[in-house]
């Protein structure tokens, strides 16, 4: 099978078609969701509530996502594989650098940081470097604190026009992926036109180039939590390999997310 690059994912963007993610944390799941067709893959730093049981993602370390980059790696064939930078392990250009290598090694093609204009040079050294870099805006879960809950972003049209600016000047600086995360629909599809490179979306409507959801909620597993943007794909399945066949099936013909997992 081919390996998923980032050219693989700029071609879909142009050619309309769309990108399924999820996250993974082992090899097992990540093998089995490679084998499904699944694009992309994310170990993000939301394995500290998913797997640690920790209420915010505040407490990841970078040997801790590293640790979980290798087991993934082991699984994948075909899927490319990001890997989250943990909260303050980008603080500073020179953090970035060692902390970014640090994951690449351990067998990430990309690594995703969260946040606007203060992280455009750390952006264009990674690149510079030879590290590929994808962005993530909108509700960014290091700031819950900050933004006081989880909370909705880019409602007020201020915020709106902050966030596109923030997306145009991290695609300058060299990212070549996009997350956005809970944001009204309307602001992630102007985002997504806007942009060259692939926005995936996460609790920001149907007009992303791609959807990425945390596996556990897709089978409906987190712990007394079901987050609006998310869809129990096990509860109609008989095993979790065609609950991912659906979760593709729907990300590609649009029907995921509907009105209902999307914020207006
Ligand atoms: O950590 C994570 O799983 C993420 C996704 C929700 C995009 O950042
Ligand atoms: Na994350």
């Amino acid at each position: 099978m081919k390996k998923v690059t980032i050219s693989t994912l700029i071609k879909m963007k142009q050619e309309k078609e769309k990108i399924a993610c999820l996250t993974a944390y082992d090899a097992s799941f990540a093998k089995l969701f490679d084998t499904c067709g699944i694009d992309l893959l994310l170990i993000g730093d939301s394995l500290g509530m998913v797997l640690k049981g920790e209420d915010s993602t505040l407490g990841v370390t970078v040997e801790e996502v590293a640790y979980h980059v290798k087991s993934v790696k082991n699984g994948v064939e075909r899927t490319l594989i990001v890997a989250d930078m943990p909260f303050m392990s980008y603080a500073t250009p020179e953090q970035t650098y060692l902390n970014a290598s640090k994951l690449m090694s351990c067998g990430a093609n990309m690594v995703k940081v969260e946040g606007g204009k203060w992280l455009l040079e750390s952006v264009k050294g990674l690149v510079e470097r030879g590290i590929p870099v994808c962005g993530h805006l909108g509700l960014t879960p290091q700031s819950v604190n900050v933004f006081g809950g989880f909370k909705v972003q880019g409602r007020t049209s201020d915020k709106a026009e902050e966030m596109l600016s923030a997306a145009i000047d991290l695609q300058e600086a060299g990212i070549q992926l996009l997350v956005l995360e809970c944001i009204p629909s309307a602001l992630a599809q102007l985002i997504s036109a806007k942009l060259d490179i692939p926005v995936i979306g996460i609790g920001a409507g149907p007009e992303t180039d791609g959807q990425i959801l945390v596996m556990h909620d897709m089978f409906g597993i987190s712990a007394n939590y079901m987050p609006k943007f998310s869809k129990n794909y096990l509860a109609q399945n008989k095993d979790i390999s065609s609950s991912v066949h659906q979760y593709i099936e729907e990300v590609k013909n649009g029907s995921f997310p509907g009105p209902e997992h999307s914020f207006e």
